[in-house]
This record gives C-alpha cells, sequence and structure tokens, in this order.
C-alpha cells in the first residue's frame, strides 16, 4: 500500500473537521485504509479506547456508523443526546440561562471530553445567519473547549466531512474516474434543508479532480466562501467547478448525480420564502428521465436520508443507478478509517 508524507495525513490525535485540510493524496491514503479495514477488520486496534458521541441534532447513520466503527476495532462508544436523558445543553454564549436548557457547553464539552479518548460532535447550522454558518464559527468554538482530544465533525453547520470521506470510497469503489462530470443536483424538500452536506460534496469532488457541475435553480446558489474554496481544490487537482440553473443540460454526460437537499441563499433562514420557491420546483425531482442523457452506467449517490417521490423518484431509488445503500454502508469504513488514524498506534 502505497503510504503519502506523515505530515500531510491524517494523525493520532488530530481534529477531523473539515477533509479539505488534507490533500487529495492524503485522503486517497485513508479511502485505502478504509477498504482495507472493509477486507480486514482488526478487532483489537482500539481496544481499551472510549469515543463520545454528542449529538445536538438527530441522526440515524452517523449515530449507528459511529458506535459500530468504534466496536469494531474494539474500542467502546457512549451517546449523549441533550435533553433526552441528559441535561439540555446551552450553547449560546454569555446568555442568561433562565430557560430549559441546565448546563452550558463550556462546562458540558470539557466534562465530556474528560471521559473519552476522542469526541464526536453534530452541531446542525442555526440556518438565521448565513455568514455566520458559513464560516462554521460556533462549531470551531466547540472544538477549542476540547484541548486535549481528538474532536471529529459528525455535521456541523457547513461541513460533513465523515459522509464525504465516505462518497469519495464509494466513487473509488464503483471505479468513478477521477475526471469525470460530477453533477451535484438541488432537489426538493418540504423544509430548507442546511448546507454542509452539499458544501461537504462539492469539497470532495473538488478535490477529486472532477468535472463538477452544481444544477441549482435561481436563489439557491452555494455563498461564494464555499464556491471559491471549491474552485482553488478543482484547480489543484485539474478539475473545475461550474454552475448551471437548468436540470436536464446539467445532467447531459454525467457519470454521477448527487442529489441533494438545501434552502435558498438569496433568502437565507426565510422559510416562508423557500416554500414559495418549492412549489414551483417539483420538475427538480431526479427521475428516470433525468439520466436520459447521462453517460451509462451513471449513478445516483443521495447522502440519505431521502424523500421518495419528492427528492428522489421510487424507480430510480429501486433501480440499478442508485448506489444510495453502499454510499451509506460506506461511513461504516471510511470513519473506521477515521478512528483508526486519530486513535490507534500502528497502520498495516
Ligand atoms: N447522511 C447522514 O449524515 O445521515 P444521518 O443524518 O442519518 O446521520
Amino acid at each position: 500500500m502505497t503510504q503519502s508524507n506523515p505530515q500531510q495525513r491524517l494523525r493520532v490525535g488530530a481534529h477531523f473537521i473539515d477533509l479539505a485540510e488534507y490533500p487529495s493524496e492524503a485522503i486517497a491514503d485513508l479511502v485505502r485504509l478504509a477498504q482495507h479495514l472493509e477486507q480486514k477488520p482488526e478487532p483489537r486496534a482500539l481496544a481499551g479506547k472510549i469515543l463520545g458521541l454528542l449529538f445536538l441534532n438527530p441522526s440515524l447513520r452517523t449515530l449507528a456508523s459511529m458506535q459500530a466503527a468504534m466496536f469494531r476495532l474494539g474500542g467502546q462508544a457512549f451517546v449523549i443526546t441533550p435533553g433526552q436523558g441528559s441535561w439540555g445543553l446551552e450553547s449560546r454564549p454569555h446568555v442568561r440561562m433562565d430557560g430549559a436548557a441546565a448546563e452550558h457547553i463550556r462546562e458540558g464539552l470539557p466534562v465530556l471530553a474528560g471521559y473519552c479518548d476522542a469526541l464526536g460532535i453534530r452541531a446542525f447550522a442555526h440556518g438565521e445567519d448565513l455568514h455566520a454558518d458559513v464560516s462554521d464559527a460556533a462549531f470551531l468554538a466547540m472544538a477549542k473547549l476540547i484541548p486535549a482530544q481528538p474532536v471529529i465533525n459528525l455535521e456541523s453547520a457547513i461541513n460533513h466531512p465523515c459522509q464525504a470521506l465516505a462518497d469519495w470510497k464509494t466513487l473509488e469503489d464503483l471505479q468513478v474516474p477521477r475526471h469525470s462530470k460530477f453533477v451535484l443536483s438541488w432537489v426538493p424538500h418540504p423544509k430548507p434543508l442546511p448546507l454542509a452536506v452539499p458544501a461537504a460534496v462539492l469539497t470532495m469532488a473538488a478535490q477529486r479532480g472532477h468535472e463538477v457541475v452544481i444544477a441549482r435553480p435561481e436563489g439557491f446558489a452555494l455563498p461564494e466562501p464555499i464556491m471559491a474554496k471549491a474552485r482553488q481544490l478543482a484547480e489543484r487537482a485539474g478539475g473545475s467547478v461550474r454552475e448551471c440553473a437548468d436540470p436536464m443540460t446539467a445532467y447531459a454526460d454525467a457519470h454521477i448525480i448527487y442529489a441533494k437537499e438545501w434552502g435558498t441563499t438569496s433568502a437565507y433562514g426565510d422559510a416562508e420564502h423557500y416554500r414559495e420557491c418549492v412549489a414551483t420546483l417539483s420538475h427538480w425531482q431526479i427521475t428516470e428521465q433525468s439520466f436520459s442523457h447521462s453517460l451509462p452506467p451513471a449513478r445516483l449517490l443521495h447522502c440519505l436520508p431521502v424523500r421518495r417521490n419528492v427528492a428522489v423518484d421510487d424507480r430510480v431509488l429501486d433501480g440499478p443507478r442508485s448506489s444510495v445503500i453502499a454510499q451509506a454502508h460506506n461511513r461504516l469504513w471510511a470513519q473506521m478509517a477515521v478512528l483508526h488514524r486519530v486513535l490507534g498506534q500502528r497502520f498495516t
């Protein structure tokens, strides 16, 4: 197995907050470790290690796969979901805590960190202040409260590196060529969803050197700092990034259509405006027709959960184009690789 420069690789004790902190060779190396662990698990690699998991928002895949990853490597995990068996946690700075939350993250996070060897945190965007969410300030402030242990980002306001790493592995498993056309397509949802997954997926595809096309309606452009970061990464990897407001034009010759829902950025946080927009955009649902001009065998990816027959038609999800289950399973192997690196002592 080829090893990349140790300075560039995810190291023991490092945070895992943004995949873009690592060069593409280091990510490819991490993906190879994930593939290796899938074939040859190491059930004692993290014996005696404990992973803490703090979920400030709901989850199915991340919640289950992080615990399974730790158990499969011989470690253990505990899960805290504030307000559901543990104290409600306040995260706003300098507030008078006379509401429902009994504890502030300034005490809660360092306390939890003292019980484990690494702490995974899920903390979604507040969805009100675009600048604040794009800067990921709230998550980075939380990570600063835990200086001694690795922090793993389980989805912050603007990032989801575990999803992006699993997606990279899925592309490798499917043998999708590095410079092929990758379409990140907005799809409808009843509610305005956060920008974390589209931002992380765009970054990942740019780092992998794809010809990336973001298909999205007017008013749904991804924020300029995210686009600028992606353009820079794409240039470095020999790829490109552009936008397209017509879905069928965007899908032509695509190897991958990655469907994802997100809220309007032109009127960020305005749920009423979002509902008015979405009412006119049902034709953005992915159907078999969406693949009519794609390159065979073009695949559908989606991070899940997905709203059937709103975001993606049943026939696509149940048909041979869909790789969404394999994609979700890859969360396990990808996160095992991350945990192996940040908590382990050796690499085989
Ligand atoms: N894709 C993803 O992160 O799924 P969950 O929200 O269920 O964890």
